[in-house]
């Protein structure tokens, strides 16, 4: 059972969310959060100095856990969503003093890991150098 997804792209110095999910069956379990959690900490490893993301004006759920990391409002896409010309938010969360973000950040993800009990192999792992 695939209990939620993400996706995050990283282009030199920008991460972006570009996909977010967890099954409908599981949701309100902190899942979402995982995810999100785990992206932020791929983007922090990678150097990332920020990262973006789309989320429909209607999706105040994911709106919701995205300003709980720190992400901001910072535009407005006009009918970005093809299936209903629903317009997005930018969110943006800036990494303006990394240091600093992890001294709040690293110790709530111990603690997502410790209640969720999984095992990341994915979020500190650096990329293979060239
Ligand atoms: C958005 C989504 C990924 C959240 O996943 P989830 O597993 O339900 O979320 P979690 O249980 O981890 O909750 C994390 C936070 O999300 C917010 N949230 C979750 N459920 C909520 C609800 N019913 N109402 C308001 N906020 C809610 C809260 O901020 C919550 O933190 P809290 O528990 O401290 O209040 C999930 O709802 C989903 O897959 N939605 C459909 C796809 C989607 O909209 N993706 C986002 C595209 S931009």
């Amino acid at each position: 059972m695939i209990v939620g997804y993400g996706g995050l792209w990283n282009i030199v110095d920008e991460a972006h969310v570009s996909t977010i999910a967890t099954h409908p069956q599981f949701r309100g379990n902190g899942w979402g959060e995982v995810l999100l959690a785990a992206m932020i900490r791929r983007a922090l490893t990678l150097g990332a100095a920020y990262i973006v993301l789309e989320v429909r004006v209607s999706n105040v759920v994911a709106q919701n856990l995205y300003k709980k990391y720190g992400f901001e409002t910072v535009g407005t896409k006009t009918n970005y969503y093809h299936s209903n010309n629903e317009d997005a938010y930018d969110m943006r969360l800036n990494f303006t003093n990394p240091a600093a973000y992890r001294e709040t950040f690293d110790p709530r993800f111990e603690a997502l890991k410790a209640r969720h009990h999984f095992a990341d192999q994915y979020t500190d792992v650096r990329p293979i150098a060239k």
